[in-house]
């Protein structure tokens, strides 16, 4: 159990359902209901109560919160694990001047990148095929398919799964000629995105593509590696080091996003993430949305021991967004050691899951509405519509959004058992004014920072994950030196599938 003055106090906060809450704080709505840079947050639907957020403002100054944000900016050596700064933020121009500096020249080379390619230096080129997995596949995956509908600039396609399937359904529909290969791979040793690299390569070979390494780009922060590989070094694309994989959808690794929706769709979505840093750096606590949402996360979490948290995109554009958080919550604060290798007390990073509304809808929200387990909800809408049909569809979307926010809080009574609903179950609402490059880059940044937020108050280094590390090294082994030193379970299930 978490045992601190600042816990402690929370802990002693009585718990109040929320439609009292509405009651006793009249001005909840105007207090809970923030907006910036476009998007709307609205709190009110929460447990947070004056005198919760009172507690956690307390635990955010015991945990250094200030100082820890204030090192984050300034290039301090954040991840503790790896002895380096987190310098995500320096791609959108906040940061020490050395590190947005380098951030600026490396996106200056992709700039150019983008004109030869558009000039055709690289060839006719009409088609992109991004090789990537994990931070190096999800955000240009998510910027592509909420942005690129209705580009048609280039087709890109995102292949993160060595599955075979995954690269052959692109082979059927692209030309081996006009085909741009991008390599997307921090370390470059990343054995999915390897083979399916090589993959590439050899079909465009078999198509007798005169010159397949003339159609390469590499992004990377391991450009020696890349080079090994046979890429030619003009066609690298480096980031720092410092930038972690699933902060760095920013960086080059942004880059099939910048080629598919242009250069200033690209900076807009930079200037929208930097609106959102000098909120998180500048805003009084009490109004600071990363940490209030962290607030929220810690709550239901520690008070209220939920295991998982959803987020739910009643927004087609948005469909990605669930995957694109799993990665940053889980990979970031999914962790049972605090920064300093002791032993969290408490729970860490709850289980992000989540879909699109309405059709989550129609799925899993009885469990929501009526199961034993509680789940704090986001919802994600958009007042713009993403579609040109009957302004009836976007209507609708958005008015089943507001319902589901409703009715869990509300509930209904019913003599019978069955269909009564108890109700007082939170959400939060992020309503955005339209989904652009700008305010997507204002979201994933607010995520971002909500991350951050969360792990200085539980104490985590929310930048390294060695935790994926171990299942990769049993596949390399078992490549190399056979299943001898396995289970009996692993020995017979590898006998079954290769004989
Ligand atoms: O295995 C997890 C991970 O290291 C992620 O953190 C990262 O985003 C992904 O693999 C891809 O790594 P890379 O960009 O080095 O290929």
């Amino acid at each position: 159990m978490i045992n601190d003055t600042a816990w402690n106090r929370l802990l002693a906060v009585a718990p109040q359902r929320l439609a009292d809450l509405f009651v006793a704080e009249p001005d909840r709505l105007s207090r809970l209901s923030i907006e910036e840079a476009g998007l709307l947050f609205d709190f009110s639907k929460t447990h947070l109560s004056a005198g919760l957020i009172d507690g956690f403002l307390a635990l955010a100054e015991e945990r250094g919160f200030a100082a820890h944000r204030e090192a984050l900016f300034s290039g301090a050596a954040v991840n503790v694990t790896e002895g380096r700064a987190a310098e995500h933020p320096a791609e959108r121009g906040q940061g020490t001047p050395e590190s947005v500096a380098r951030a600026r020249a490396f996106q200056a080379r992709m700039r150019a990148m983008i004109d030869a390619i558009e000039a055709g230096a690289l060839g006719p080129i009409r088609h992109v095929l991004h090789v990537g997995i994990g931070g190096s596949a999800l955000g240009p995956d998510l910027l592509m398919d909420a942005l690129g509908r209705d580009t048609d600039r280039y087709d890109v396609a995102i292949v993160s799964n060595v599955d075979g399937a995954a690269l052959e359904e692109v082979f059927k529909r692209f030309d081996p000629a006009a085909t741009l290969l991008v390599i997307a791979s921090k370390t470059f040793t990343t054995t999915e995105t390897m083979l399916n690299a090589n993959s590439v390569l050899a079909w465009m070979e078999e198509a007798n593509v005169e010159d397949p390494y003339a159609q390469v780009v590499a992004l990377t922060a391991s450009p020696e590696k890349a080079i090994e590989w046979g890429v030619d070094e003009t066609r690298i694309l480096p980031f720092s080091e410092s930038v972690g994989g699933r902060y760095s959808l920013w960086s080059s690794i942004g880059f099939p996003a910048a080629l598919g929706l242009g250069w200033d769709a690209f900076e807009e979505l930079l200037e929208g993430a930097a609106a959102m840093d000098r909120h998180f750096r500048l805003a009084p606590p009490e109004r600071n949305l990363p940490l209030l949402a962290a607030f929220v996360d810690q709550y239901y979490s520690v008070v209220r021991k939920a295991e998982t948290r959803a987020v739910f995109a009643y927004d087609e554009r948005l469909r990605l967004l669930p995957s694109y958080l799993q990665q940053l919550e889980m990979e970031s604060n999914g962790k049972s050691v605090k920064a300093d290798g002791s032993a969290v007390e408490g729970p860490t990073a709850a289980i992000t899951w989540g879909g699109v509304g309405t059709d989550a809808q129609h799925a899993v929200f009885q469990l929501l509405h009526q199961g034993t387990r509680l789940v704090p909800v986001e919802f994600i809408a958009a007042v713009e519509p993403g579609d040109a049909l009957d302004e009836a569809h976007h209507r609708a979307l958005l008015i089943n959004c507001f319902a589901q926010g409703a009715a869990l809080m509300a509930g209904k009574a019913n003599g019978d058992p069955a269909r009564a609903y108890a109700g007082d179950r939170p959400s939060t609402t992020i309503l955005i004014d339209r989904v652009d490059p700008a305010r997507l880059g204002a979201l994933l940044a607010f995520y971002e920072h909500r991350t951050f937020a969360n792990a200085v108050l539980m104490g985590v280094n929310p930048f390294d994950q060695f935790g994926v590390e171990l299942g990769k090294e049993i596949a390399r082994s078992i490549e190399a030196e056979g299943t001898d030193r396995f289970d009996a379970s692993t020995r017979a299930l590898i006998a079954r599938a290769f004989g």
